[in-house]
């Protein structure tokens, strides 16, 4: 029998190669090459063939294609409609991706639950779920308003078939790891499976004008091939994250071929489903504790929106030869870079402490702006002096100490005055832009001003 033939493919990126490789070469993992058997390419073409959807394209001009403004449905839920730019576009593929017990099944049902209500046809797909699980689940988002259709399923030929038939609005497809098609050798998840599985859900969803919502578990370990493989693929790519320890979620867009990336949507998790946060600033600053050393107030532009955070430290002597450092919500590696500026610029003996930096609330930011909250809370927590009350700071710092404007300052001063804060402690240059807030405004170039201001 002739030796069955197989490729090695990245599960992180997707990229193909003939033999193994320790490092993928294009998106340089390591160990990130899996193999799998080759599928047999006429019969995947044939399929396509068959499903009517592959016509011959011919060229058109650009002045006589009609332009027409893509029709969204509102859902309703703010957050949610935000982050995909204004609602959910008609025969679009959005990709829903997050880590397993996150929420994304219970989003997805929430959303189908307000589409219903509005008559509109929907259908949840589910490979992971029995629909009796599903129905348990729906039950504790309260009553619908109108019917749902489930299915059970995970073969891609039968999903076809039936969304073909029944030609829904929109179609949800929980979740993609667990679909396969049966001319594909390989197994659920596998790269090659999660790219064909996709690649028919993008030719339903253009070709019969389904929405379709793909929900990708993001996993680092294992074979099962990350949702980054079909990023490329669809049109909108939202990533669900949040803590484990905290109900807080955030909706995020990193890609959206329809409205700006880098929009959230934030959401608490209830005992009854997801619930809008429509201030999320009041809520990461619940808690905060006041005239304590190692806190520092700060406000993060997401998206366009900002939301204030709080930004703790801890600096204590260490009895170990390598101080030990952690940083929680934010790049480890600029923690330590901070660290680093902060010693030789002040002059701080910061080998001789234990770091711990921490992003309260269980946010996940990575901004520059970020750099003068977290030095002004080593330096609170080193000398054991807390900042004002009723202040909060943003900046970028620069290597050589510098303290360099940051974007969007006006509103972040606007936002910290809406939440009855009195002073801001920014950069230098950003410093005129935002006096005309009304708040006292302490403009900073250099992190040997900072001490002064405890
Ligand atoms: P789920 O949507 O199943 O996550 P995913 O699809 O991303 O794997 O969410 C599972 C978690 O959410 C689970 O731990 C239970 C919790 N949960 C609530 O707290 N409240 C609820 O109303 C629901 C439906 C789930
Ligand atoms: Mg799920």
């Amino acid at each position: 029998m002739a030796k069955q033939k197989s490729i090695f493919f990245c599960k992180e990126c997707g990229a193909e190669s003939p033999k193994w490789l320790g490092q993928c070469p294009a998106c340089k993992a390591w160990d990130s090459m899996v193999e799998e058997p080759v599928a047999p390419k006429s019969k995947a073409v044939k399929s396509q063939a068959g499903s009517g959807l592959l016509k011959k394209a011919v060229p058109e001009k650009l002045s006589q294609i009609e332009a027409h403004t893509d029709t969204r449905i509102v859902t309703g839920i703010e957050e949610f409609d935000r982050v995909l730019g204004g609602g959910i576009v008609d025969s679009s593929l959005v990709l829903v991706g997050g880590d397993p017990g996150i929420g994304k099944s219970t989003l997805l049902l929430q959303v189908c639950k307000v589409l219903v209500g509005m008559k509109l046809d929907v259908l949840y797909i589910s490979g992971e779920e029995s629909v009796h699980q599903i129905k348990m689940r729906a039950d504790r988002l309260g009553k619908f308003d109108g019917e749902l259709e489930l299915l059970s399923e995970t073969c891609l030929d039968n999903i076809e078939e039936i969304v073909i038939e029944k030609k829904p609005r929109v179609v949800v497809v929980d979740s993609i790891q667990t679909m396969f098609r049966e001319d594909i050798a390989a197994s659920p998840g596998s790269v090659s499976q999660v790219r064909e599985t996709t690649g028919a859900l993008l030719r339903l969803a253009k070709g019969y004008g389904v929405t379709i919502f793909i929900v990708g578990h993001v996993t680092k370990e294992g074979v099962v091939a990350g949702p980054r493989v079909l990023e490329h693929m669809v049109d909108t790519v939202l990533y669900f994250e949040g803590d484990n320890s905290s109900d807080y979620r955030v909706l995020r867009a990193v890609k959206n071929r329809f409205g700006s990336t880098n929009e959230v949507g934030v959401f608490e998790m209830r005992g009854n489903g997801l619930r809008e946060v429509r201030n999320p600033s009041e809520y990461m600053l619940a808690g905060t504790p006041v005239g304590e050393p190692g806190s520092v107030i700060t406000a993060t532009i997401e998206g366009t929106r900002p939301i204030m955070l709080e930004i703790q430290a801890l600096c204590c002597q260490t009895a170990l030869n390598i101080p030990r450092r952690t940083a929680v919500g934010i790049d480890y590696n600029r923690v330590n870079l901070l660290l680093a500026v902060l010693e030789k610029k002040l002059g701080l003996k910061l080998s001789f402490c234990d770091a711990y930096v921490n992003v309260a609330g269980g946010m996940r930011v990575n901004e520059p702006a970020l750099d003068l909250p977290i030095v002004m809370a080593l330096l609170s927590s080193y000398t054991n002096k807390p900042l004002g009350e009723k202040t909060i700071c943003f900046g970028e710092v620069g290597l050589t100490g510098e303290i360099r404007g940051v974007s969007q300052a006006e509103q972040r001063v606007a936002e910290a005055k809406q939440l009855g804060y009195e002073t801001v402690i920014l950069p230098k240059v950003n410093a005129k832009a935002a006096s005309s807030v009304g708040l006292k405004i302490v403009g900073v170039g250099h992190i040997s001003e900072l001490m002064r201001l405890f």
